[in-house]
Parts: structure tokens; sequence; C-alpha cells
């Protein structure tokens, strides 16, 4: 048996496969996001063990003996987020999350600075790890001289897990300090927001051994004491294996919290200019470019709390048939944008709002919005060199027909729908795990599951698909000066 454990935005789920990778079962245990002032994203690292305890105490009251036959686990998590740590390994402050944007200053700053763009390959966004330490020294000096490591999410259950501070390249590559082609720390990048690498944790590759289950949890859980932790990958890198989108040509759209057009490549790519992020996968000797949309399933979310609707009773209104745009748009800027705008100011907005407006037309609008949001990243992959011919879907938000036919009619592409099952991170993060343990051909591992259904473009509504994207690509330069 192998454990998978996905740090996901809004829970942890702990996931169990066997030796044939098949689903045993999983637990699972909520978490939630704290907005203190407008633009941050926290979360308190002490919540993140709470949960992944209490997921995997799901785990053991359903499946005692096979989480006993635990032989390796796997990592995944949320990217970028800033967990500080003193000497003593004790938390200095909440953790500042990927969608936190009050380090956009700092931000622009680093990012003014060429070294970054040209080792890391990405833009410095408000978002990535680096950034927000500027944040810190600037607002919280007495927090930053105590800061004695600097953990990614995942890396912080690690901590708990093993008593180790080790890291991996995939989630590394978010941090602005990984020199991305070479796979190591740069101590330049470090020194310029007054680092150095002793606060760095070491890096392994993600299918790589990363410490040894402590024995006061394997005891506690039942798994024995020293079962090997792999070094896993951030969730979007996890995702890609659990999917197979390991080799180049292979891509997925996920429709998470955030929004992921997701490529994996041969080589490095980099084209900090598109706004696309390039890092390494979770394979030795294998990159990724994605687009990031910072609020995917988060519209939908946020119409759901204001309209007292849940998400699934929201799209239900809408039916199967996709229908042309209403005339009514959406941009899904919740929280600012990362591609193709990098622009953390920018809000969303509805225009084109009439008396017959309905509940339903608004929610169409929203699923338009993030589909359009998606096109934009197409359109930026494209100028950095990935033309994707297929996408396949996961996340949450997949579960809707409606939407992933929005998405197949704006993007022209079609999307690939996986056969019943749960490939996302956990499922990567289990696969990780396998390899790490029993040292498995990581290509063998991570293919690709059987596609269950395909969503064509609608040929019939790509008129006026295409005639709402040129709407939509209009409002942003339109709006700009009136939401900051
Ligand atoms: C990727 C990103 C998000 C988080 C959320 O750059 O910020 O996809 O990893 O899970």
């Amino acid at each position: 048996m192998y454990l998978g454990l996905d740090l996901g935005t809004s829970g942890v789920k702990a996931l169990l496969i066997d030796a044939g990778q098949k689903i045993i079962g999983s637990g699972h245990a909520s978490l939630d996001v704290s907005r203190p002032h407008p633009g941050w994203s926290e979360q308190n690292p002490a919540d993140w063990i709470r949960a992944c305890d209490a997921a995997i105490a799901e785990l053991k009251a359903s499946h005692p003996k096979e989480l006993a036959a635990v032989k390796g686990i796997g990592l995944s998590g949320h990217m970028h987020g800033a967990t500080l740590l003193d000497a003593g390994d004790q938390v200095l402050r909440p953790c500042i999350l990927w969608n936190d944007t009050r380090s956009h200053a700092e931000a622009a700053a680093l990012d003014a600075d060429p070294h970054f763009r040209q080792l890391t390959g990405n833009i410095v966004f408000p978002g990535f790890t680096a950034p927000k330490l500027a944040w810190v020294k600037n607002n919280e000096p007495a927090v930053f001289a105590e800061v004695a490591k600097v953990l990614l999410p995942k890396d912080f259950l690690r901590l708990w897990l093993t008593g180790e501070h080790i890291s991996e390249m995939s989630d590394s590559a978010g941090t602005s300090w990984l020199d991305v082609g070479k796979r190591r720390w740069s101590s330049e990048l470090l020194a310029a927001t007054s680092l150095d690498e002793r606060q760095m944790p070491s890096l392994v590759e993600g299918t790589e051994k990363a410490g040894a289950l402590r024995a006061e949890l394997a005891v506690s859980w039942g798994i024995a004491s020293g079962t090997p932790v792999a070094g896993g990958a951030g969730d979007n890198a996890a995702s890609a294996c659990g999917m197979g989108t390991v080799g180049a040509g292979h891509a997925f759209v996920s429709l998470g919290t955030s929004g992921v057009l997701f490529a994996a490549n041969a080589s490095y790519l980099p084209n900090p200019a598109s706004a696309v992020h390039t890092f390494c996968h979770a394979l030795p000797n294998t990159w990724h470019q994605m687009g990031v949309i910072l609020s995917a399933t988060d519209s939908l979310n946020w119409l759901s709390e204001i309209s007292g609707k849940k998400a699934g009773e929201l799209t239900a209104e809408l039916g199967d048939v996709l229908k042309a745009p209403s005339g009514v748009s959406f941009l899904p800027y919740l929280s600012g944008e990362r591609t193709p705008h990098n622009d953390s100011a920018i809000r969303g907005s509805f225009t084109g709002l009439a008396h017959e407006s309905s509940r339903a037309v608004l929610t169409q609008a929203v699923l338009e919005g993030v589909a359009f949001a998606f096109r934009d990243s197409l359109e930026a992959l494209k100028t950095a060199g990935t033309d994707l011919t297929r996408v396949t879907a996961i996340g949450g938000g997949s579960r809707s027909r409606y939407w992933l036919k929005a998405i197949a009619t704006a993007l022209q592409v079609p999307v690939d729908i996986p056969a019943d099952g749960d490939f996302g991170a956990a499922f990567g993060a289990a696969r990780l795990g396998l390899i790490a343990a029993t040292g498995a051909d990581p290509l063998a591992v991570c293919t690709a599951p059987r596609t269950d259904a395909t969503i064509e473009p609608d040929a019939a509504l790509g008129g006026a698909y295409a005639d709402a994207y040129q709407r939509y690509r209009a409002l942003y330069p339109a709006i700009k000066g009136v939401t900051a």
C-alpha cells in the first residue's frame, strides 16, 4: 500500500492505493483560509497538521489493515506559501498563501532585477515566496530576524512527519529562489532577499526518498516506523503525475480553487514575458509550463456564497446544453490575476447586466469568464512555444459538464474526461511514494487514465464564443483604470 497526502487550500486528503495503483480508500478534513485584510490570504500551519491527522484518522477508521501495510508515503501541497520557522522549528507567523497579493510592490521590485527572470525563468509574481519574505522584512522586521528556515506548505508537513527539512524541485521552482534550469538554489537570488542557503531546505527530486516516518506518528497511525516519504511535488506537478501528464504534448486543465492549464515539457522552455509559469516537473530532468488563473472554482464559490445557493445548484440551473453567451460578461479577477496580466490590483467585474439577467445568466457568465481566462492561458502557452491540441479535465469544477463544454468551445480543443476515479494531486503523491519506496520507473508508474468521454468544441456556438471572447479581451484594459 502507498499513501498520498495532499495539502489543498480547502482541505487535506489522504489517499491509499495498492501496489497495482488501485484506490483503496481515502480520508478528508477541511481547512479554512483567513483573509484578515484585502488581498491577504493566510493559513495557520498548526491547522494543516490537525487536518492531516484527522484525514489519516478517517482512513484508519475505514481501512486499518490496509493503512498498516503502507510501504511509502508521497506529499503534495498548495504551492508558494511562506512557512517561516525559528531556530527551534517553531512557526513564526501564519503562512502567507499562494493567492495572497500583499507583496505586489516587493514582487515588482525583485522582478525589475533581471537576474530573477534569467535564473528562475519566471516573472516574480506577488504570490511567489521570495517577495513574501521581502514583505516580512519590510513590515515585520522582528519576525524576519528570527527566520531560520523557510518551508513550503507540504514541506512543513514533511518536517512534522519526518523531522527533516527537505524540499523537491517542482515546488521549489515556485519560490523565485531556484535556478530552474539547473535545479539548485541560487545563492545570488537568495542574497537579493537577504537570505542564504542555510535558511532553505535541502533538495531532492520528487521521486526520491526525502525522510522517514517518525516513530511517534507511526505508532499512532499503525504504520511501520521509518516508512520512506518521497520528495513529492507541488500540487500541480503532483496532479500531472496522477494524470500521466509527464511527456511532451500532454496537457490538463485543472478546475480547482485556482485554474491551471498545464503542459509537460521534455526540456526547460522559459518565457517569462508571456506570464506563463515554467517550473521543474516532479520527475528528474523534466519541466513543465502552466498558465495560472487565481480564481476558478473560487469564482463560482463566491457567486454561491452571495446567492445562497450551492455551487452544484447553480450549475444545475443551466442544464446540460451549452447556450450562446448572453451578453453578460464576467472577469474572474477576484484576487487579481497571474496569466496573462500579472496584475494583483485588478478586480473582477460583471458587465452587460440587464433587468432580465437572472441568477442563471450570472452563473453562465461566471463559467464562461473562467473558460475565457483559460483561453488567455492557451494563447500565452502558444507564445511560450506550446500549442495544445487536446486537454484532459481534472479538479472539482470538472464535475460540471456545462463548464467543460464551455471550456472546450472557448479553447477550441477537445476536452477528455478521465474514466471514473480520483487522479488528482493525492493520487500523484501516492504514485511518487510508490516510486520512491520501490525504485520503479517513473514513466511506467505515471501513466494516463482511460478516457471515459471526450467533449468536442460546440461547432454551432464557435462564432458566438469567439465574439464573446473578444468582448472579454476588451474588458481588462477598459476596467483596469477604474478598479484599483
Ligand atoms: C500555482 C498556484 C496554485 C496553487 C494552488 O502556481 O499558485 O495552483 O498551487 O493550489
